[in-house]
């Protein structure tokens, strides 16, 4: 069965405590946070002090996803802010492999995302020191956005990868996943999926996550 990582980049930014509680409440596996800065992606979110405020309020371990250029400056920060998992973009930062050892430091999981038009092969020399990685299913930097097609095949071929070299990863993916595509996209070989509107387009928030997670 997938777990669920609801993103609250489509919650109410005023209610935040609240939205989470219903996510918890519905039974999400992680919570999946944002991070945008204008720069990486067009859109601005939030950084390590509005998570770390959120940390206090839930025990759901924090998913978090850095659409930042380079990340590498704000490791020590969003480990601080209580990040279980940090997953940083392969098109982010030079030194992806010194990246994903920094976050191991820490204790932390580490992720690495690709946008839609980057290659898995971009991963072949850090595959063994990965926890996790994100297959975008839609450009990042906003919600709503519609799931990119192309991505299905995608995620079978990492998934592949993975079951045939025996490697410790979960495979993730972000972007585009309401209730009428996400049996499909997870029959691809996912572990984990991030909903962001699918989940709170809806009116019962806390049913919602429920449906996802009886997938
Ligand atoms: C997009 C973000 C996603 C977003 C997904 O850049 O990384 O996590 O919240 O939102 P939906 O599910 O609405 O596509
Ligand atoms: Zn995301």
């Amino acid at each position: 069965m997938a777990k669920i990582s609801p993103s609250i980049l489509s919650a109410d930014f005023g209610n935040l405590k609240e939205e989470i509680l219903k996510l918890e409440r519905g039974g999400a596996d992680y919570i999946h946070l944002d991070v945008m800065d204008g720069i990486f992606v067009p859109n601005i979110t939030f950084g390590p002090p509005v998570i770390k405020k959120l940390k206090d309020i839930t025990q759901t371990p924090f998913d978090v996803h850095l659409m930042i250029d380079r990340p590498e400056r704000y490791i020590k920060d969003f480990v601080a802010a209580g990040a279980d998992i940090i997953t940083v973009h392969e098109e982010s930062t030079i030194h992806l492999h010194r990246t994903i050892e920094e976050i191991k430091s820490h204790g932390v999981k580490a992720g690495v995302a690709l946008n839609p038009s980057t290659p898995l092969d971009s991963l072949e020399y850090v595959l063994d020191y990965i926890d996790l990685v994100l297959i975008m299913t839609v450009n990042p930097g906003f919600g709503g956005q519609k799931f990119i097609a192309s991505m299905e095949g995608k995620i079978k071929n990492m998934r592949q990868i993975i079951d045939e070299r025996n490697l410790n990863i979960l495979l993730e993916a972000d972007g585009g996943i309401k209730l009428d595509n996400a049996k499909e996209v997870i029959r691809c070989g996912l572990d984990i999926i991030v909903v962001g509107s699918g989940i709170f387009e809806a009116e019962d928030v806390v049913e919602r996550t429920k449906m996802f997670k009886r997938l």
